[in-house]
């Protein structure tokens, strides 16, 4: 029996094809058992490109395994909880897919199981693994631009799934565009400016494309520390290239990721700051801190309780989406 740490791979669909990268440069330390899908031909075709030994249809025989240690969740938003809880049942360690569940009911069961089952959960936020964020992140921590005082940060992509797909579903995504990509964003800008106080919020649904929920939100935000941020999501940018923007603005200065991350010192020019690997999005990196977390028992950066917090966030936005008032976010941190 090999003594690799034996991983599940559950949900072999899109993010699957990036998670795969990320479990084949572990390789060294992990091996890839079995996969899981309802779609046979997307189980074989992982099992195939991660040489795993068996495909399943059923997720509940994958989990009876003695030579797995852990499970990789790739699946739609509404499968979170119930996979999740019952890979802790079995003694799995987690990684899941964003956002932790579509739910903070769900999501607290997930974190419960996980603590009595004494596993590790841990959930895919891969911006915070990207190394221009981490690059950003420690400029910003370093003092380099002084005390940020507005955050900015953009999401444009064209999303158009057939009639069908569970994206196109508010009860499976959690609602639209906001529950999709949003939970990225507003991590980043928990991450970054800390707690959020409250929010204001703006959506539409423009009709373009498949999906029930909005397709389009702006959001306004005001941080416990007194900077305040602006959040911009669209899944109908049918013209425009895929766009992930995001700025800190401090007293002393201010860094952005737009061309690369770019530093600016006391109104000085820019300049580009190298960067230690391509890991442009961060899946190899947060595969790597999931298994070094299992090897140590440390809690990861991206723990349930973490992306609690962010689903907080979240349900706050969409409070006030329906609103016409500013929303306290603390009255979500129940
Ligand atoms: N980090 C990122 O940048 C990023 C990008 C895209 C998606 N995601 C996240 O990844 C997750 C999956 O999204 P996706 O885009 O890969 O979706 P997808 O629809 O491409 O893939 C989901 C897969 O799950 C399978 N599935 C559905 N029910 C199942 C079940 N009961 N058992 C086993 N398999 C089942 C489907 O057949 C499908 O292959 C979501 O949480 C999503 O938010 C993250």
């Amino acid at each position: 029996m090999s003594d690799k740490i034996g991983i599940g791979l559950i949900g072999c669909g899109g993010i699957s094809a990036v998670h795969r990268d990320g479990w084949l440069a572990a390789s060294d330390i992990a091996r890839m058992v079995a996969t899981c899908d309802v779609n046979r031909q997307s189980a074989e075709l992982r099992k195939e490109e991660l040489n795993a030994e068996t495909a399943y249809e059923d997720y509940r025989l994958l989990l009876k395994r003695d030579d797995l240690t852990a499970v990789d969740l790739c699946l739609p938003h509404d499968l979170h909880a119930e996979v999740a809880i019952a890979a802790a049942q079995a003694g799995k360690h987690i990684l899941c897919e964003k956002p932790i569940a579509v739910n903070q009911e769900e999501a607290r069961r997930m974190i419960h199981a996980a603590e009595q089952n004494a596993v590790t959960l841990m959930i895919a936020y891969c911006e915070r693994y990207s190394n221009a964020h981490v690059a950003m992140k420690r400029l910003v921590e370093a003092g380099e631009i002084g005390k940020p005082f507005l955050l900015r940060i953009d999401h444009s992509q064209w999303v158009d799934y057939p009639a069908g797909h569970w994206i196109n579903d508010p009860t499976k995504l959690g609602g639209g565009v906001v529950a999709g990509s949003g939970p990225h964003r507003l991590d980043m800008l928990r991450w970054f400016g800390g707690e959020v106080r409250r929010v204001a919020a703006r959506a539409v649904n423009t009709g373009l494309t498949q999906l029930g929920g909005e397709d389009t939100a702006v959001i306004a935000l005001e941080f416990d520390s007194g900077a305040i941020g602006e959040m911009t999501c669209t899944w109908s940018a049918r013209r425009y290239p895929w766009y992930e923007g995001f700025l800190v603005f401090g007293r002393g200065g201010m860094v952005h990721n737009i061309g690369g991350v770019q530093l600016s010192r006391n109104g000085g020019d820019f300049t580009p700051v190298p960067l230690p690997h391509d890991d442009a999005a961060g899946f190899r990196e947060e595969i790597a801190h999931f298994l070094s977390c299992i090897q140590t028992g440390a809690t990861p950066l991206t723990s349930g309780q973490e992306a609690l917090k962010t689903l907080q966030l979240v349900e706050a936005v969409y409070t006030a989406i329906k609103s016409s008032n500013w929303v306290d976010v603390a009255a979500f941190k129940r």
